[in-house]
C-alpha cells in the first residue's frame, strides 16, 4: 500500500510521522520503503543519522524527485513524505497514493490550510482523490486548553477527510528522538508519546505485534552499546539509496494538472537539538545537495557544517 503523508503547510509533522511510521512498520516485520520527495530531505537526513548513530535496523529511504526516484517492487508498504518545495512530485505522489494521511496541528491557520489542501487534492486527482485520513498532531497536553478539541471539531466537519480520533500530543520526545535518528518508541518505550503513537500506527496499519516490538526495542538498546556493530553500520552511505532509475509505469502514467496553488511557506522551528549537559547538534547537513553523499553530522570534529542549514 502506498501512503502519502501530506499537507500544504510545513511544520505539521509530516517528516516526523513518516519516519516513525516507517520504523514502526519495519519493527513489525513489514518490508517498508520510505520515499522522500521533499527537496529539504528531512526524512533522508534522519535515516542517514540513524545509520551514523549505529541504530539497527537502518531505514531505507529513496530520496529524489519524480520521475527519477526509485520505487522498489518488493516493498509491502511504501510511505512517502512530500513537501511543497517540489510541487510536481507532490502532485504525482497524490496520483499514485492508495491513501493520504494528513497531520494537522491545532490552529486556525492549519484548519484553513487543510481546507485548501482538500480542494487541492480534488483538483489534482480529477475529482477522484484517494482515501484521505486526518489526525491531530501536536495536541495540547493541558486539559484546560480547548484549541485541540475545537480544531478536531472543525476537521471533522470538513468534507473529503476522515478524522480519526487518535492524536499525537505535543511532546519533546518527538523532536529529541528524531534528532537521534530514533523513533519515539525506541527512545522512550514506556512513554505516553509511545502509547499514543502506537495507537495511531495500529489504527492505520492494523494491530502490531507487541512482543516483537518489545524485542526490537531491546535489540536496539544493545546495538547502541555494541561498538563493533556500530562501526559496521556507520560505514558507507549506500544504504541511503538515492537512485536515478525511472520508476514504475504507474508513476510515468500519472497525469499532473497544472496548478500553483500551494502555499510554500514552512514553519520549521529553528532549534538546536540539545541533550543533558552535552552540546549536540544533530542536524545532518548534506555535503552536496542532491548527491548520494551521507549527510555530515554538524558539530563533529573534522566535519563541515553547512551555513544556513535548517535545524531540527
Ligand atoms: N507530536 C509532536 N510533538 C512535538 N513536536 C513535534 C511533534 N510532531 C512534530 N514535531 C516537531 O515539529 C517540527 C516540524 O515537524 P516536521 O516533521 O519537520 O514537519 P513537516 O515535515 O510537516 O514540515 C519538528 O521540529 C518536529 O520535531
Ligand atoms: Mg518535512
Amino acid at each position: 500500500m502506498i501512503t502519502v503523508i501530506a499537507n500544504l503547510k510545513g511544520g505539521t509533522g509530516k517528516s516526523t510521522v513518516t519516519f516513525n511510521l516507517a520504523i514502526w512498520l519495519q519493527s513489525m516485520g513489514r518490508r517498508v520503503t520510505a520515499i522522500d520527495l521533499d527537496p529539504q530531505q528531512t526524512l533522508a537526513d534522519a535515516a542517514a543519522l540513524r545509520i551514523e548513530e549505529g541504530v539497527a535496523p537502518a531505514l531505507l529511504v529513496e530520496a529524489g524527485a519524480f520521475p527519477d526516484v526509485d520505487f522498489p517492487g518488493d516493498a509491502e508498504e511504501i510511505i512517502i513524505d512530500v513537501g511543497t518545495a517540489d510541487l510536481e512530485s507532490f502532485k504525482q505522489a497524490i496520483m499514485i497514493a492508495d491513501r493520504i494521511l494528513v497531520p494537522v496541528t491545532p490552529s486556525q491557520a492549519d484548519i484553513w490550510s487543510t481546507q485548501r489542501f482538500v480542494e487541492f487534492l480534488s483538483r489534482n486527482t480529477h475529482g477522484n482523490p484517494p482515501e484521505s485520513i486526518t489526525f491531530i498532531n501536536r495536541a495540547d497536553t493541558s486539559r484546560t486548553i480547548h484549541a485541540t478539541d475545537e480544531a478536531a471539531a472543525a476537521l471533522d466537519a470538513l468534507p473529503g477527510l476522515r478524522l480519526i480520533p487518535q492524536r499525537l500530543s505535543n511532546r519533546s520526545v518527538f523532536r529529541d528522538s528524531f534528532s537521534e535518528g530514533l523513533a519515539v518508541f525506541e527512545l522512550e518505550p514506556r512513554s505516553i508519546a509511545t502509547r499514543e503513537f502506537t495507537e495511531l500506527a495500529e489504527a492505520l496499519y492494523g494491530p502490531g505485534n507487541r512482543s516483537l516490538l518489545a524485542r526490537v526495542q531491546k535489540q536496539k538498546i544493545s546495538t547502541l552499546v555494541d561498538p563493533a556493530q556500530r562501526l559496521a553500520l556507520a560505514a558507507p552511505a549506500e544504504k541511503l539509496a538515492v537512485h536515478g532509475r525511472v520508476s514504475s509505469e504507474r508513476l510515468t502514467a500519472a497525469i499532473v494538472a497544472p496548478a500553483a496553488e500551494a502555499d510554500p511557506s514552512r514553519e520549521q522551528p529553528l532549534k538546536k537539538g540539545k541533550k543533558k549537559g552535552k552540546k549536540r547538534d544533530k542536524t545532518a547537513a548534506k555535503q552536496h545537495s542532491g548527491s548520494k553523499d551521507r549527510p555530515v553530522k554538524a558539530g563533529k570534529k573534522g566535519k563541515k557544517k553547512k551555513k544556513g542549514r535548517k535545524e531540527r
